[in-house]
């Protein structure tokens, strides 16, 4: 016999020097939820251990991350009062602008504060964009609403924003919006491949979406890998300084291929039900709950993401010590 593989896979220490791959702290990226006029953190059943934050909280929870050495915070805002243009959300004083000065004070440059750049979370009907007269989702109306919001956005200091909304152009207009406002600085994440995932489920509860139907108009058909490539072509072409793939799991072929192509880092978004599922299966004691968390996060990094938002991101920091 030749070959042994075996050889390289005999003490922890040969597997430790040999490994193609390690997680890193600084390219785990926490997703944070702050919740208007909360005055204690509100636990979200269908995630353990995840909470909607209390702008305390949040000065906590950023200290926290800051401590662990990762990369940023992925900030959401839970508006009290939604409506049908999501105002909430190109008001100043709107939820996620006021946590995001909070939080950029409390970083102090150890992290990179990034905000969630979509109408969701603020509109009464839960789409990601306006709605025309017939109740369809009016892709260039809400690329208005999402230029306005990244100018206040900047405004509020936020250092890089993530465009979620999927809708056609929007990196563009939003590039163009931020340099009118002389934003030139500011990089922008486009959420380029995102899928219409059954795994987005315990998000709608982290942020009380009020959604009726699904986003299958504008998120990507689960059967579609070609398409997910030319997303990110699209992205990149309209001046994205990042790209990703979301959700990771289901949708690692994806990640490989933009990894593949791609000439700006890609990341990963290891979504609310990935997270939800490892939990559940961790706490029946049907998994183990670290490794399972371990793995499924080096899967990941190894299928190509650069970074990765992921629910765990402090929790593993403090295990990558
Ligand atoms: C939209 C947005 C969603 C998530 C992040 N941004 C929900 C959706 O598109 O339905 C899901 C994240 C998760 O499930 O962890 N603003």
């Amino acid at each position: 016999m030749i070959e042994r593989p075996r050889r390289l896979r005999a003490t922890p220490a040969m597997r430790r020097l040999v490994a193609e791959n390690r997680v890193h702290a600084a390219e785990l990226i926490l997703p944070v939820f702050v919740r208007e006029g909360a005055s204690e953190p509100v636990p979200i059943s269908s995630m353990p251990g995840v909470v909607q934050h209390t702008l305390d909280s949040l000065r906590r929870a950023v200290a926290e991350a800051a401590d662990a050495g990762i990369g940023g915070i992925m900030l959401f805002g839970v508006p009290e009062h939604k409506d049908a243009i999501g105002s909430g959300a190109t008001d100043p004083d709107g939820i996620l602008n006021v946590a995001t000065r909070i939080a950029v004070a409390e970083a102090r440059d150890a992290l990179v504060v990034q905000t969630d750049l979509c109408l969701d979370e603020f509109t009464d009907h839960g789409h990601c964009g306006v709605l025309d007269e017939r109740g369809r989702v009016d892709n260039d109306a809400s690329l208005e609403r999402y230029r306005e919001m990244a100018v206040v956005q900047a405004e509020a200091g936020s250092q890089l924003v993530g465009l979620s909304g999927m809708m056609d152009g929007q990196v563009a207009a939003v590039r163009d919006a931020l340099d009118d406002a002389g934003h030139i600085d500011i990089p922008i994440l486009g959420y380029a491949a995102k899928y219409a995932s059954a795994f987005y489920g315990p998000f709608r509860e982290a942020v009380q979406s009020s959604l009726e139907g699904d986003r299958r108009t504008y998120q990507l058909d689960p059967a579609n890998r070609r398409e997910g490539s030319r997303e990110i072509d699209l992205d990149v072409a309209e001046g994205a300084d990042i790209v990703m793939v979301k959700p990771a799991m289901s949708y690692l072929d994806v990640l490989a291929d933009a990894a593949a192509s791609s000439p700006v880092p890609v990341w990963a978004y290891q979504v609310s039900g990935e997270y939800a599922m490892i939990e559940a299966a961790g706490a029946n004691g049907w998994i183990d709950r670290r490794r399972a968390i371990e793995e499924s996060v080096l899967g990941i990094r190894r299928a190509g993401a650069d970074a990765v938002l992921t629910y765990w991101a402090v929790e593993l920091a403090a295990w990558l010590r």
